[in-house]
């Protein structure tokens, strides 16, 4: 089966209350969203259950910014799947660059992948390098990671996995350039010859997505690039912005 484009906007800590948090949700449910794409929000956690409500069972996907790996127990401010219940979260982004920044670990995010794959919930597992060099170095650095975050996953449980690959510079909150579809292109193309050898085959292949600097304007360069998807943060704010991000692919299929 052919699998469609994903277009998840990370919100990061944003909006500041939870009323502009609704707007936003609610301007997200009237967005004009082309068919082949599949669309969806990893929100602050005080909004997910209120976003859940508002949105209902609309196909848009909802999501978290991070979880514990943990059922429960001694660990002092943070939260488990197994207490949002009834709700679950489609999503779950682990490894964001901005949670490594506060000590995540790739050990810390492989325990959260196999978490959120036991609660059937999609981790997204985000690497990146911070610089780039003129040797390759950095091509290491997110193959390690890539290995450390996947260690004892079970190769069927692949397919149900997103890879974000996401250059710490390229982030538009670090001032960055924004990485050329060419550069995009080559890493999707690492990114896939690295599972594919942990997985011996293209098979059960998880699909690869690309985010930083992500906007109107780069969107469909990103997607012609060979990104499965895309994770705009910024733009992502503004619905505005997002119809004319949703514009520029239309029409799109895979
Ligand atoms: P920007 O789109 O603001 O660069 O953020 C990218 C990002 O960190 C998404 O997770």
């Amino acid at each position: 089966m052919e699998r469609r484009y994903i277009i998840l906007a990370n919100w990061k800590m944003n909006p500041e209350t939870e009323k502009e948090a609704l707007t936003l949700a609610r301007a997200y449910k009237n967005l004009d969203v082309p068919k082949g794409i599949e669309f969806g929000a990893l929100v602050p956690l005080p909004y997910a259950r209120p976003i859940a409500k508002l949105w209902g069972r609309n196909k848009m996907l909802l999501g978290l910014q991070n979880i514990n790996s943990e059922k429960s127990g001694a660990f002092t401010g943070e939260v488990s799947f197994a207490m949002l219940k009834p709700w679950t979260p489609k999503l779950v982004i682990v490894g964001h660059s901005e949670r490594r920044a506060i000590g995540e670990t790739d050990a810390e995010v492989n325990q959260k992948v196999l978490r959120a794959l036991k609660e059937n919930v999609t981790p997204i597992i985000c690497v990146g390098e911070k610089v780039r060099d003129d040797h390759g170095f950095f091509l290491r650095t997110v193959e390690d990671s890539l290995k450390a975050c996947l260690a004892s996953v079970p190769k069927s449980a692949y397919p149900s996995i997103i890879i974000a690959y996401e250059p710490v510079w390229a982030i538009s909150s670090n001032g960055g350039r924004e990485m050329l579809p060419a550069e995009c292109h080559e890493m999707m193309i690492f990114i896939r010859k690295v599972i594919a050898d942990m997985l011996g085959g293209n098979k059960n292949m998880p699909r690869v997505i690309y985010g930083g600097s992500v906007n109107e304007l780069n969107s469909r360069e990103y997607l012609e690039s060979g990104a499965d998807g895309l994770l705009p943060g910024h733009a992502s704010l503004d619905p505005k912005k997002m119809q004319k991000l949703f514009n520029s692919l239309a029409p799109i299929q895979k």
